[in-house]
């Protein structure tokens, strides 16, 4: 495993729709560990493939640090509520703003052997849901802030 670059705000792959993943490789199980180790490293929850320069609809979220989730090809099959909160991208690092999300999100999906699965969440693991899929169509969520963004005090 290896922990990747993280493509920061401005990088115009940022900003591409991502390509479905068709079948699964040895290369892209190494991705999507790589994406793991690059995620725990930076001390975030969630992380999408072009936010390390791949152009693929993979996401890796891990909202308590002990649930490794694992998204081919994500779709939101339902949404409900609403929550309002502070949320922050490994690629806009130092940042956060106040972004509205459903409260209850559920997904379609591939898990990493290419079995369908289908996940609900509530609260922040929702709010990963959304922020992570946006990624893979090449949204940011600094298009949702209400506000302005605000600065985060750097951990020691
Ligand atoms: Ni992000």
């Amino acid at each position: 495993m290896a922990i990747r670059n993280i493509r920061v705000m401005g990088d115009p792959i940022l900003e591409k729709v991502c390509k479905e993943v068709k079948e699964m490789t040895p290369r892209t199980q190494e991705l999507i560990d790589d994406m793991f180790e690059t995620m725990y490293e930076a001390n975030g929850v969630g992380l999408a493939a072009p936010q390390v320069g791949v152009l693929k609809r993979i996401v890796v979220i891990d909202v308590t640090g002990e649930d490794p989730i694992v998204l081919i090809n994500p779709r939101i099959m339902e949404t409900s509520g609403e929550q309002t909160g502070g949320e922050g991208c490994l690629s806009v690092p130092g940042k956060s703003g106040i972004v509205t999300r459903p409260n209850y999100v559920k997904v379609k999906a591939y898990d990493r052997d290419m079995n369908p699965i289908e996940l609900e969440g509530m609260e922040l693991l929702a709010r990963a849901f959304c922020h992570e899929i946006d990624h893979l169509d090449g949204h940011l969520y600094v298009e949702k802030v209400e506000g302005e963004l605000s600065d985060v005090e750097e951990e020691a």
